[in-house]
Order: C-alpha cells, then structure tokens, then sequence
C-alpha cells in the first residue's frame, strides 16, 4: 500500500477541492503502487483516473461514460530501470547524443522558461542484440522513470481493426503518466505481412501514428526502436528529435565489453579470445560469457578454464552461420 502520509495528504486534496494536487498526489500513489508490483490496482487507478476524467470533460454526454476505456493493461508492461548510460558500450557520437537527450530531458523546466523543449522522441535502429532495448532501459534508470513497453505484437495481433484507436490511447496514457514509453520493434506498424484486406488497415494505423508523433505534446520521452531501419519509411525519421544507429560492435567495442565482462574473475580476454569475438553481437558475446559462467559455477570452479569463454564464443558464432 502507498504510505499513509501520501494516503492523507491525498484526502486532504480531496476535501480542499484542490484538483492538480490530488492528481499530482495519485499519480505518485500509481507510481509507489506499480514500484511495489501491485500492477493491477495501478492500472485501476489509472483507469479509474481517465474515466473520472472522461466524465467532467463531457458530462452531457452519454455515450462517453457508456464506453468503458479502452483496457490498456495487456498492451502496456510498466517496469522500473536501473541501468546506466554507462552499462552501455556506445560509439563516442552514440554516447553524446544519449546524453544530451538525457541532460536535456534532466533541465526540461530551464529550458522551458526560456521557451525551449528536450528532446523527447527517439528512433534507434541497428542490428538485433547491440543495446536499442538496452538503451530505452538506460533512459528510464537515468532520468528515474517508468519503461513503459508498448506491446505492438499484442496490439496488432489482438486489436487489428482497433489498433489506431489503441494507439491513440497510449498516446494519450503517456500524456497522464510520465514514463519512457517504447515502441519496440515498431517496424510491426509498417510490416505488409498482411494480406490485402489488411493493407488499408496497416497505411491507416502508420497514418495515425505519424499524426500522433506529430500532435503529441507529452512530457514522456517516445522511443521508438527498430532492427530494420533501412528499409524503413522516411516520412518517420523527420518525426524524431534523434535518429541513432547502433550498429554491431567494432572489435575495439567487442573488446571493451569482453574486457568489462571479464573483470569478475579478474581476467584479461587474450588475442583468440577477441578474435573468436567476429561477427557477433553485444548480445551474443554477452550470453557466451554468461554459458561460460555457468558451466563454471555447475562445475563448482572459481573462474573459467583457460580456453573456455573462446570454445563459447566460438559456438555462438558457429551457431549464426
Ligand atoms: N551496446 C551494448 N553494450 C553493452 N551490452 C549490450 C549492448 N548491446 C546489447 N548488449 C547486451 O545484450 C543484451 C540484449 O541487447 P538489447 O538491448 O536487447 O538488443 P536489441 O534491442 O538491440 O536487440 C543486453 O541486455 C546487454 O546485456
Ligand atoms: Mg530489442
């Protein structure tokens, strides 16, 4: 349950009549509740919140109040981070550009008394496994607010047909609760596996969403997150305050992070180690390592043999080709 102080001092909004406090004062309830993993009654206080409000804005409006919100529970997953800009190997452009969204976001009310806006919305595009959901995670550790992932595989697959009005909700969900909201995978939206029925479908929600990018006016931050940024719609890029590339890791980049992951054991990777690094992925050098610690751990040694994160390596790779 949230602390008592928070709990009386939002009655005390309440029977002053003091509308902003007591939304300022729930939405820290909804955010203490989620924090505890009370999930459930978090959404139905913000459910409870949206209809309230849906109410006063139109109350001689019927079809407004019969029309229960749209239940966002399945299609948004609110996490809490703690992971840093610096977990991430970045290139030195990468790196600045992350943290002026970050500075930028951190100094939202300076900027704004001089009539400027952060930077708020982000694309990342790059290969699978080299740190775009990392980094949205970074984000959220960095400035302390929620991820709040936006499940594009449940709204397209559950809701096709209502997807643009869904997305429409999240939008306006953002709007109320301050967060990280990620897109992930957001290529979903444009992907033409449809058949032709669906078309106008898929044209209609990358409409909305661009009008939504376009109209939003949130203090949340938007990520948007895709593996396949080549191919996608230029019309989106001029959408975002910044359009970053994280590619696979350069083997200077391989190196740092095996070095890094190395550290536990207070080892140093050697030339072959590095070398069987070649065509993979931060991911895949990450989880090779993490194969070598548990062959370690279920072997009862202290640390790997020698050779051993090179033989993991080395299978990952063999796995990939
Ligand atoms: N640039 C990076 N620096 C350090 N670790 C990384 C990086 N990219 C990926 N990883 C590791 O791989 C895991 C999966 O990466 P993720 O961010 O999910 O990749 P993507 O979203 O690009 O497919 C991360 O949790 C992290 O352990
Ligand atoms: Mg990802």
């Amino acid at each position: 349950m949230a602390n008592a102080e928070l709990i009386s001092e939002l009655v005390r909004a309440h029977y002053l009549g003091d509308q902003r406090r007591f939304g300022n004062l729930l939405n820290q309830v909804i955010a203490s509740e989620s924090r505890a993993g009370h999930v459930r009654l978090a959404q139905r206080l913000r459910e409870l919140r949206i209809e309230a409000e849906a109410a006063q804005e139109s109350p001689a409006r019927p079809t407004q109040l019969a029309r229960a919100p749209r239940d966002l529970a399945h299609v948004l997953s609110v996490a809490y981070s703690d992971v840093k800009l610096s977990d991430l190997v970045l290139s030195p452009e990468n790196r600045r550009a992350l943290r002026r969204f970050v500075t930028e976001q951190r100094a939202a009310e300076t900027l704004a008394n001089h009539g400027l806006r952060p930077r708020r919305r982000l694309l990342l595009h790059g290969p699978p496994g080299c740190g775009k959901t990392m980094a949205a995670h970074a984000l959220a550790g960095e400035l302390r607010l929620p991820i709040i992932r936006v499940r594009l595989e449940v709204v397209f697959s559950r809701y096709l047909g209502e997807t643009a009005a869904t997305l429409t909700d999240i939008f306006a969900e953002a709007s109320r609760v301050r967060g990280v909201y990620l897109f992930d995978e957001f290529d979903a939206l444009g992907r033409t596996r449809l058949d032709d029925n669906d078309i106008g479908e898929v044209k209609r929600v990358v409409t909305t969403f661009l009008q939504l990018l376009d109209a939003d006016d949130t203090d949340s931050v938007l990520v948007a997150a895709t593996n396949v940024g080549a191919t996608i719609d230029r019309a989106l890029f001029r959408r975002f305050d910044d359009v970053l590339e994280l590619p696979g890791p350069t083997p200077e980049q391989a190196a740092e992070l095996l070095g890094r992951l190395l550290r536990q054991w207070g080892t140093r990777p050697d030339q072959q180690t590095l070398e069987a690094t070649a065509g993979l992925s931060f991911a895949d050098i990450r989880e090779a390592v993490d194969d070598a610690h548990k062959e370690t751990v279920l072997d009862g040694r202290d640390k790997p043999r020698p050779g051993e994160v090179r033989e993991m390596l080395l299978a990952r790779g063999a796995r990939l080709s």
